[in-house]
């Protein structure tokens, strides 16, 4: 028998236990293995839980526990899970984790705990909610060398924005909406401001590239500034605005990645991605593109996750299985967002005459209380930028117009 410990009986963690007990006889003739629960650390009583007797308050009962081989940490945050999970692994249990903060800022450092001590360190659930992404990048794509990965990697913005896009609510309303239906926090930062994305995007990139990225070292921008004009002028041109994290190598061999709202054309499959759903689009040399699609969050969606990676650690089990990549010396294989080319949506209080003054064979797109808006040819983030300021009229929007 195989004993496992929850970390944390919030949203995810109280889904993990009560999904694996609904599939509990399924589950173990998957992992080959009788599995159950042990442990559920909290600090806080769950007096009217039938779970309450696995409560925990310490988690040195678990740490102390051979009997204990299996965790799956849902409990969120760096502090006190970063501590846990590496005491953990350091003991040789496996650790699956839902924290996609943990991974982007520690991932390297963990994977290579694992590695070393024979365990495991995954974390299906911390991209995607319940859509498959890591396993499927780490295993059914490894014969390939990806080139990009780009996707919709957060429901709260996606669902705030397809409000903006279908029923012209402005983004304080619809941003109200989210907060009141439980998709958004009271303090909706991480999400609003991609933030969120930011976490996934490293992780998807650091398993396509091989190298961890940290949070700020991205550029990274949210959709508080977009306005229902932006979504208007998008819908003109002929798509939709989506909040969109992107990685991809490029010919001198660097990576560039970014988060920040995109315009992104009809023909383009995210572009009908609404809602909470999550989109991620993966290019390969030899698949040309594979895109996965699912709901992003949510209790059972994400507890989904969590409990597929405490199944394949039950089956690997005396084996180290993980992805690893390597912590980066510095970042010189990050190329700066002044040399990303792009064509760039851009609305500025100006005539016609003085933007067909500097950029040349420009799309207008509208026209409206002096504010004109187009779309550049492609050029580079410094190079719109200087030539912006060629212009020299204030510039009310600027949002970049996705290329693959
Ligand atoms: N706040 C996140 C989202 C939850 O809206 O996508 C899942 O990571």
């Amino acid at each position: 028998m195989m004993k496992i410990a929850v970390l944390g009986f919030g949203v995810v963690g109280s889904g993990t236990v009560e999904l694996f007990y609904r599939n509990k006889d399924s589950i173990i003739k998957k992992a080959g293995k009788d599995l159950d629960i042990k442990y559920i650390l909290d600090i806080r009583d769950f007096p009217d839980s039938p779970y309450a007797d696995k409560i925990v308050k310490d988690i040195d009962v678990i740490l102390n526990d051979d009997e204990v081989k299996l965790v799956a940490e849902c409990m969120g945050g760096v502090k006190f899970a970063y501590g846990f999970v590496k005491s953990c692994l350091q003991k040789g249990k496996s650790v699956a984790t839902s924290n996609k903060e943990l991974v982007a800022q520690k991932g390297a450092e963990l994977l290579s705990i694992a590695k070393e001590n024979n365990c495991n360190f995954f974390f299906e659930a911390s991209v995607g909610g319940a859509i498959p992404i890591i396993r499927p990048m780490h295993q059914c794509l490894a014969a390939n060398e990806i080139s990009a990965v780009a996707g919709i990697l957060n429901g709260t913005t996606n669902f705030i924005l397809t409000k903006m896009i279908e029923e012209k609510m402005p983004f304080d309303e619809a941003l109200s909406l989210a907060q009141k239906l439980g998709y958004a926090e009271s303090d909706p930062t991480a999400d609003v401001e991609g933030l969120d994305a930011c976490r996934k995007i490293c992780i998807l990139s650091s398993l396509a590239f091989g190298k961890h990225i940290y949070p700020d070292s991205v550029h990274t921008e949210g959709i508080s500034a977009i306005t229902v004009r932006d979504i208007a002028d998008a819908k003109k041109w002929g798509g939709e605005v989506k909040l969109i994290g992107s990685t991809k190598k490029l010919d001198n061999g660097k990576i560039m990645t970014l988060v920040a709202p995109h315009f992104v054309c009809r023909g383009n499959l995210i572009s009908s991605v609404s809602d909470v759903f999550n989109a991620i689009m993966v290019s390969g040399d030899a698949i040309d593109k594979a895109m996965f699609y699912g709901r992003g969050a949510g209790k059972f969606p994400t507890a989904s996750a969590v409990v597929a990676d405490i199944i394949d650690m039950a089956k690997a089990s005396g084996t180290s299985i993980s992805q690893v990549w390597e912590e980066a010396e510095d970042n010189s294989f990050l190329e700066n967002i002044e040399n990303n080319k792009v064509e760039m949506y851009v609305r500025i209080k100006t005539d016609k005459e003085s933007i067909e003054k500097v950029f040349s064979g420009v799309d207008f797109i509208s026209e409206e209380n002096g504010e004109l808006s187009f779309v550049t040819p492609c050029l580079s983030e410094k190079e719109i930028d200087e030539k912006l300021s060629q212009i020299g009229a204030e510039v009310v929007s600027r949002i970049r117009v996705l290329d693959i």
